[in-house]
């Protein structure tokens, strides 16, 4: 049966569904392996670094299930400046990753966009051009897309966080703010002004469902989506979902694991679904698993961020409990991961940009 499944040309709704529901050792083998196959295929054995600049936390969303969401009085704010963007770029080239991202809680004022504009001709210069931008600045408008565009980022992560809206409303405060059909119709903007564009969602949250997930898989598709950045959700305590988590118990180990294996399995699926689109074995499949982000890369991933935060911040830039890292600086992150990447059997893209290889081959 699953092999069946598994060499299919076209997979159905019914056949995601199925893939993402297997849970004995021997079948998930099956699916891990073919996926890997399927990245040797189309992106090859090779890992690429975006090095990970989280520059602000300053937010107007509220989101529920965000650590560092508006309404979150004990988190203690923070904005870097130029200097300090410059110093994260130069480390991030001078160690030869091929690109960095910079993400920030989201803001829409001149200031803000301002320093964003500015923080990305500072990493362009600094790196004479050689490294690649993504951004991961939230929900903004087309003509700041553009500004940003223009001055040198090429890629932008937007996630949809579900494809349910019902869901995504239990998620998000009642508001123009936070609506399901305005992220759709940015995700289509960034793509209309030549944006690799990537999304993705948040894995095992209260009440989502595995045929929500194998929908969330067929969005990336009808989007024809270029990268995608997922992982499982981590309980934040301070914030209304994690509170109502705890409050149904829905933290134990065994749910943790779910929501761990759920997340490998999303990689898996999509990578044999979508196949030659980039796709992020993220920070939160670490904090659920010490080796997380390496059974990511062997089910189908080929992307990693590793964060390349100055030290002092690591800590005010919690989305959720737990975060790895936290003590660590980018020198101890890259010799950490390095070792991680070739002990499955793959290399690091050192100094290349790694571009999705579904966006050049559409273009
Ligand atoms: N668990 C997992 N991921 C989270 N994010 C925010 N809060 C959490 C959480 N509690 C993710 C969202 C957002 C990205 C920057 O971080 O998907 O888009």
């Amino acid at each position: 049966m699953i092999s069946n499944i598994l060499n299919k040309e076209n997979l159905t709704e019914e056949d995601l569904v199925y893939l993402l529901s297997l849970e004995n050792e021997e079948d998930l083998k099956l699916l891990y392996d073919k996926a890997y196959e399927i990245k040797l295929n189309h992106t090859g054995n090779v890992a690429y670094y975006r090095g990970l600049i989280e520059f602000s936390n300053y937010c107007i969303k509220d989101c529920y299930y965000c650590g560092i969401r508006k309404s979150n009085d004990e988190v203690p704010r923070f904005a870097m400046d130029l200097q300090e963007i410059e110093a994260m770029a130069k480390w991030a080239y001078d160690n030869e990753y091929g690109s960095v991202t910079l993400q920030s809680g989201e803001r829409t004022d001149k200031d803000f966009i301002d320093f964003s504009t500015n923080a990305i001709k500072t990493i362009k210069e600094v790196s004479n051009d050689a490294l690649g931008i993504t951004l991961c600045l939230g929900e903004q408008s087309e003509e700041t897309y553009k500004t940003w565009y223009d001055a040198g980022a090429h890629r932008y992560l937007l996630r949809i966080e579900t494809t349910n809206p019902r869901l995504y409303k239990e998620l998000h405060p009642n508001d123009e703010l936070h609506s399901f059909e305005a992220r759709v119709n940015k995700i289509k903007t960034l793509k209309k002004l030549g944006y690799q564009v990537g999304t993705g969602v948040m894995i095992g949250l209260p009440n989502q469902t595995v045929q929500d997930l194998a929908r969330d898989i067929m969005f990336f598709k009808e989007m024809d989506i270029d990268m995608i950045g997922m992982g499982p959700y981590i309980l934040s305590t301070n914030t209304p979902t994690g509170q109502e988590v705890l409050k149904n118990n829905g933290d134990t180990p065994e749910e943790r694991k779910k929501r761990f294996e759920l997340g490998v399995k999303m990689i898996a699926v999509t990578r044999i679904y979508l196949r030659d689109v980039n796709i992020a074995a993220t920070t939160a499949l670490q904090a659920l698993d010490p080796l997380g982000r390496e059974k990511g890369l062997k089910a189908g991933a080929n992307i990693l961020m590793p964060i390349i935060t100055l030290p002092d911040y690591r800590v005010k830039y919690q989305l959720y409990d737990e975060k790895p890292c936290i003590d660590d600086t980018a020198d101890h992150c890259k010799a950490c991961l390095s070792g991680r990447v070739r002990s499955v059997g793959d290399i690091v893209g050192f100094g290349k940009w790694g571009d999705s290889p579904h966006f050049e081959n559409k273009n």
